[in-house]
């Protein structure tokens, strides 16, 4: 379902018409992209939050309509026009560095397709990441396998499709490239590291500094073509001078590529960025391009999160509750709260980097007004329904659907208003690192709809 935002002249709001064109829709399925479905709302204006809290809202009011159990699964509002605002502020802040969004991080096929019409790039990880891409008709020079470690099949896919560049990081995968795709265009991978990331990837990849010689070296012996230096600082990366100190690093092995005869142009700088300090960090990654590298050196990036995490908004409901009785009641243990979603399906990186979720409640049916934005929810308090906030705070945990006891979402928050099974929550920032890492465990689906809404003109849609 995709919900369109007209910036047109302001008109009295019709919010009932609103309502009623979202509720006629049925979610979405995750396959194909739904870009076409684009339902207009002529003549309506609102902020891009209270169009995902309509969005919301109407999806809610469906749910509980349907059925009388009430949807026990948790739904994504994702607003595209948020993409495109993260594209501007891309293009304001890296110009000249073309990004490749790295699919890994959202696989959404309505998200790959606004950012494919935007014209970026795509750094996939896998078979099926380029698959998803190029099921889009986007040309596979657009793409970048940017995996240092790959399977011999996947190279041999890569080639077949006409994916040429890729990453490396050690000898072996030297060989392999030379069997399965001998005319690649290579980016060697090189160790870099932010230590204070969410997750440090040098562990893992990156080739360091006394070993880029000896792999150029044999890429040179094997006849292939070695075209630029990639590197990873991390995702949820805080430091620039990571940045700087692998711009550095990567000068140099293009100096050591060009002293064996080839011609490296390409330095991948990777991904990592996050919304929180983007404008901060820019200019400084810009600086030490500009003082390093020459001017003509093609400069691309692969982010993730910072295309993918404010698009999504995840609503959840609660399923069970347990209000603390006896010792536990006395010794102030917060009554625990059972949702829908949990660390086995979208919300891994409580474990994965120690993210601190916040509910946002949405109360139930019967309260009309508390899933409202909260300026219209006053409203409807003055016409006399359910109070929206009484002075008391309400302490839960807040934990997910699984049999397993790390299944935690949330230790410890304070509400102002008790919370009761049938009640929703709203996670803001849940695009990143979400749908694709959800697993089933103990049979619960990791597959969400997902309710499109559009707060900005979509290129060409
Ligand atoms: C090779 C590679 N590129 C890009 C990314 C995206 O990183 P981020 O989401 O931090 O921008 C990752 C994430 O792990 C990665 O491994």
């Amino acid at each position: 379902m995709l919900f369109q935002l007209q910036n047109s002249p302001s008109t009295p709001i019709l919010l009932n018409r609103v309502i009623s064109a979202i509720m006629t829709l049925l979610p979405a399925p995750r396959q194909p992209s739904n870009i076409d479905k684009t339902i207009h709302v002529p003549a309506y204006r609102t902020s891009p939050g209270d169009l995902v809290d309509l969005a919301i809202e109407s999806s809610i009011l469906r749910i509980v309509k349907r059925s009388i159990v009430g949807g026990d699964d948790p739904f994504f509002v994702a607003d595209l026009g948020q993409i495109v605002r993260q594209h501007r502020r891309w293009i304001q802040n890296m110009p000249g560095i073309r990004p490749f969004y790295a699919v890994k991080c959202n696989c959404d096929p309505t998200f790959l397709k606004v950012l494919a019409d935007l014209g970026t790039g795509f750094d996939c990880a896998s078979i099926e990441e380029m698959r998803a891409v190029l099921n889009l008709g986007v040309d596979p020079a657009r793409i970048l396998f940017a995996n240092p470690c790959k399977a011999p099949a996947a190279v041999a896919f890569a080639r077949e499709v006409g994916v040429l560049r890729t990453t490396f990081d050690n000898i072996d995968e030297l060989d392999t490239i030379k069997a399965h795709m001998p005319e690649a265009q290579l980016l060697l991978r090189i160790y870099a590291n932010d230590e204070g990331a969410f997750i440090c990837l040098g562990e893992k990849f990156g080739a360091h500094l006394d070993t880029t010689e000896e792999l150029l070296s044999r890429a040179w012996e094997l006849g292939l073509n070695v075209v630029g230096v990639s590197f990873h600082v991390g995702t949820g990366a805080t430091n620039p001078a990571s940045f700087c100190n692998a711009i550095k690093d990567a000068r140099s092995v293009f100096l050591q590529a060009e002293r064996l005869g080839f011609h490296p142009r390409i330095l991948d700088i990777g991904g990592g960025f996050q919304d929180d300090c983007f404008e901060s960090m820019a200019p400084l990654i810009r600086d030490s391009i500009r003082s390093e590298f020459p001017a003509n050196t093609t400069i691309i990036a692969e982010p993730g999160r910072f295309y993918a995490r404010s698009v999504y908004t995840l609503v959840c409901r609660v399923i069970s509750r347990r209000r603390q009785l006896g010792s536990a009641a006395a010794s102030g243990i917060p009554d625990m709260l059972y949702q829908n979603d949990g660390v086995y399906g979208n919300f891994l990186n409580v474990i994965m980097e120690k993210e601190i979720m916040v509910p946002h409640l949405l109360r139930s049916k019967k309260s009309k007004a508390a899933i409202l934005p909260k300026h219209r929810a006053a409203e409807v308090n003055e016409k006399g329904n359910e109070a929206t906030s009484p002075s008391t705070a309400h302490r839960y945990s807040i934990w997910g659907p699984t049999c397993d006891s790390t299944d935690c979402v949330v230790r410890e928050v304070s509400l102002d208003s008790e919370v009761k099974v049938g009640d929703w929550f709203k996670y803001k920032n849940m695009g990143a690192y979400t749908s694709t890492t959800a697993t089933q465990f103990n049979g619960f689906s990791s597959a969400c709809d997902v309710i499109y809404v559009n707060s900005e003109a979509l290129p060409d849609i």
